[in-house]
């Protein structure tokens, strides 16, 4: 089973990464796009990984056309909103041209399609979103994501797409999660505004790389379609921190709630993109950890 990865060095990719590369039967293909990136052992196992940027559509075909892989999860992307809003041509380059390039080769050579998506094609007004809900994106990113999936669906009949909410764990950088960025700040002892009224369901990289593998090469690989991937519990971004302040032994004090409407934000900030992810807890053969759960089995 040939599987090509995309985004190997971030915080998804990398959790893949790791889980991938434990299986034996499984021949990976891991990619990045920094050349000067070697994944940590507990995340390659000693598997090697290799630079392609994705935006150079010939070595794209060349790599993929050599391969010839069975599956491809495709994990890279600009995430960050405010990088995507104030650089659209890159963020467009990455998230929608190379997306519709690497579903156009899957197609063609008869592979298998995931593709990583976001809460964020929601506009946040209604939260709760399940799969028949009608994206409305508020930010160019998101922008970016709800289009990337019109393409898949279009392009590739073998396809998943995972819409992902926010994500938690621990990145071969050591600076991508959501708690790893807060815990960041609480160290240095900065005082940090989190959203008690902005709500997101979290879920731990390492479990959706899991549901990844399931989707892969285990029960659900005959599975298609769209799927939300969120974690078991709604929180808001107040209540995040204060489990991940409360985990990390940090000082809590220096979290300061505060309402969306008091920070001018641009792009704007979605109130609530809680998603509904029955239809893919349903499916799955072994039960989702709860956020206290994840954020236990993260190391120290
Ligand atoms: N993080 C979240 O909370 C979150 C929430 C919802 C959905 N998602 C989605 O989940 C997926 C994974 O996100 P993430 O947070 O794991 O991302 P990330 O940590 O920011 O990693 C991004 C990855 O994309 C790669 N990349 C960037 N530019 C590239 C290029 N030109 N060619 C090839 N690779 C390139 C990066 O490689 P280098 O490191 O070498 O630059 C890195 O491996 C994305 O589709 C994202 O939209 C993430």
């Amino acid at each position: 089973m040939k599987i090509l990865l995309t985004g190997a060095s971030g915080l998804l990719g990398g959790n893949c990464l790791a889980r991938f590369s434990a299986n034996k039967s499984v021949q990976l293909f891991a990619t990045h796009r920094d050349p000067a990136f070697i994944a940590p052992d507990k995340f390659s196992n000693g598997q090697k990984t290799f630079a392609l940027d994705l935006t150079d559509e010939t070595s794209v075909w060349n790599v993929v056309s050599t391969i010839q892989p069975n599956v491809i999860v495709h994990a890279a992307a600009h995430a960050d909103t405010s990088f995507c809003e104030w650089n659209r041509a890159a963020a467009k380059a990455l998230n929608l041209d190379a997306t519709k390039t690497l579903a156009t080769l899957a197609e063609m050579f008869g592979a298998r399609f995931i593709f990583i998506s976001t809460d964020l094609v929601f506009d946040g007004t209604k939260g709760d979103y399940d799969e028949t809900d009608s994206p409305n994106p508020i930010s160019y990113y998101g922008e970016t994501k709800a289009e990337a999936e019109s393409l898949v669906r279009k392009l590739v009949g073998n396809h998943v797409i995972l819409r992902a909410p926010l994500l938690l764990g621990v990145s071969p950088r050591g600076n991508r999660s959501a708690n790893e960025k807060l815990t960041k700040e609480l160290l240095a002892g900065r005082r940090v505004k989190l959203f008690f009224d902005e709500y997101r369901t979290p879920i731990s990289a390492d479990a959706l790389a899991k549901i990844i593998e399931e989707f892969a090469i285990g029960t659900l690989s005959e599975i298609t379609g769209l799927f939300h991937a969120g974690g078991r519990e709604k929180l808001s971004r107040e209540e995040l921190g204060r489990k991940i302040a409360r985990r990390f032994k940090l000082d809590e004090g220096l979290i300061e709630a505060v309402a969306l409407e008091s920070v001018a934000s641009s792009p704007p900030r979605p109130r609530d993109v809680s998603l509904n992810s029955a239809k893919l807890h349903s499916l799955l053969p072994h039960s989702l950890p709860t956020i206290d759960e994840s954020l236990n089995a993260l190391p120290e």
